[in-house]
């Protein structure tokens, strides 16, 4: 197995270190915001995953996955995993039998393009969805919800959206996806014909009681926002995309391709508008398969582990567009440290690595799980200063950053063009679709030929 518990630096569970009494708020986590719960005097705790996952009941990333996971794929998981940022899941172990019995399945993840650049939270779910079609071999769709975020931001037109959508769509391809396998389109260009008529035809399975239970949503909600769910939920079936499986597009939705179960990568506040989805993808005329989810917690808040890395927050967040002096700066000005008040009590008593935020960030971005560790323990014990954590975590994430950003340059228009031109993707699953639609073609025709007398 991977994971050696010698040699791998805690988790930091700053819920564990920061138990909140008589919180009188409850942690409120839904696709538009996420805070954690509030204590008598407005003090915000952290996130409790635990909970969280046990109160939406999904089901937890353990070692028995990890290690079925290593067995089947031959991949040790990615530290994200072995660190159990991935947390939590619904079916991944489906998808794990599928890939053993050499069936095939797709990825699809999305972004809602708000500003018009991604900031370091983003790019945990997108990088992973890259390696994970990496390990699989896989295609993946690629949803940019620019639709979405102009009919939750009333600041926001549909205009500015769509740019914002294709700066983002830069930004990811500067992430490492393989063209080959990946589409990447914007709702406001690409949806239309079968990817239209699934939302229709799901929209018609949910009723407003159902999206209100699931987002909050009342009276005065536009209807464009009680509608939208449906759009995001039907990016998951396989027919929402004609061009994607064959030389020629499909011309009808197909039973068969609507049966290819897909995998979602994700941060779990994504996680109502899929369970809308797992509740009712088997009622559509061709049937879906339940999707399987695999859920990440949060990069935090630089101010501390009880909010996410937001970028209607500018100062909560590291964008891929800033310098090395602005990270230096934010990290240095605003990262939540868990280090005593002065020197001498840090000696003395050690500092707290679970809530501190820079010692959160190197758990996400230092590969070396002994390196981790040792930075955990000489922070615990006092060796280490803040300042001194606080520099590590600079200088990893400057380079995290300036890689991206060189590869962000490499990303012209016609490789943008590429990536979202409707076209069928070569991976080895499309083989494998390409053949049980073969065979599905040979069947049908012996069903039709006339029996001899
Ligand atoms: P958006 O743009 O809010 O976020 C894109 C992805 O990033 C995750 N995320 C984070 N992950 C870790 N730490 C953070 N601080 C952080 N902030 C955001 C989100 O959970 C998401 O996975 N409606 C979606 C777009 C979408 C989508 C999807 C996302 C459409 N289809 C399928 C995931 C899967 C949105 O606005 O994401």
């Amino acid at each position: 197995m991977a994971t050696d518990s010698t040699t791998t630096a805690p988790i930091p569970d700053p819920a564990a270190a920061d138990q909140v009494e008589n919180s009188t708020a409850e942690q409120d986590i839904n696709p538009w915001s996420v805070t954690g719960a509030q204590d008598e005097s407005g003090e915000v705790a952290a996130i409790d995953y635990l909970n969280l996952a046990k109160k939406w009941n999904t089901s937890l990333i353990d070692e028995k996955v990890l290690e079925r996971f290593e067995r089947v794929t031959g991949h040790k998981p990615h530290r994200w995993l072995r660190r159990g940022l991935f947390f939590s899941h619904r079916d991944f172990d489906k998808i794990l039998d599928k890939y053993e019995k050499g069936e095939p399945f797709f990825l699809y993840t999305g972004r809602g393009p708000s500003s018009g650049s991604l900031h370091l939270g983003h790019t945990i779910p997108l990088q992973f969805t890259r390696w994970l079609q990496e390990v699989f071999d896989v295609p993946l769709v690629f949803m940019l919800t620019d639709d979405e975020k102009a009919l939750f931001k009333d600041s926001l037109t549909f205009e500015e959206v769509l740019h914002f959508g294709m700066e983002n769509a830069k930004d990811i391809i500067a992430l490492g996806y393989d063209v080959k396998k990946t589409f990447i389109y914007s709702d406001l260009k690409y949806v239309g014909g079968h990817m239209l008529m699934n939302a229709w035809e799901f929209s018609k399975l949910v009723t407003f009681n159902q999206v209100r239970g699931a987002f909050g949503f009342n009276e005065s909600t536009n209807i464009g926002k009680i509608f939208f769910p449906s759009l995001q939920c039907v990016a998951a079936f396989g027919t929402s995309y004609p061009e994607i499986w064959t030389d020629e597009p499909m011309q009808e939705r197909s039973k068969l391709i609507a049966s290819i179960p897909c995998l979602i990568p994700m941060g779990i506040d994504q996680d109502p508008y899929f369970r809308l989805l797992r509740d009712n993808s088997s009622r559509m005329k061709n049937p879906s398969p339940k999707p399987a989810l695999i859920h990440s917690k949060f990069l935090t808040a630089l101010q501390g582990p009880g909010g996410k890395m937001s970028s209607s927050n500018p100062n909560s967040a590291i964008f891929m567009t800033d310098t090395p002096k602005q990270i230096k700066t934010k990290i240095n000005k605003y990262a939540f440290s868990g280090g005593q008040e002065t020197l001498e009590q840090h000696r003395e008593l050690g500092g707290n690595p679970d809530v501190d935020v820079a010692y959160i960030y190197l758990t996400y971005f230092e590969e070396d799980d002994e390196k981790l560790k040792s930075i955990y323990d000489s922070y615990k014990s006092g060796e280490l200063l803040t300042g001194e954590l606080k520099k590590l975590a600079v200088e990893l994430l400057q380079k995290n950053v300036a890689e991206f950003q060189e590869k962000r340059k490499e990303v012209t228009d016609e490789v943008l063009a590429e990536f979202m031109r409707p076209r069928k993707l070569e991976s080895r699953a499309t083989t494998q679709v390409q053949k049980l639609l073969e065979e599905a073609e040979a069947k049908a025709k012996l069903a039709v030929r006339p029996k001899k007398k």
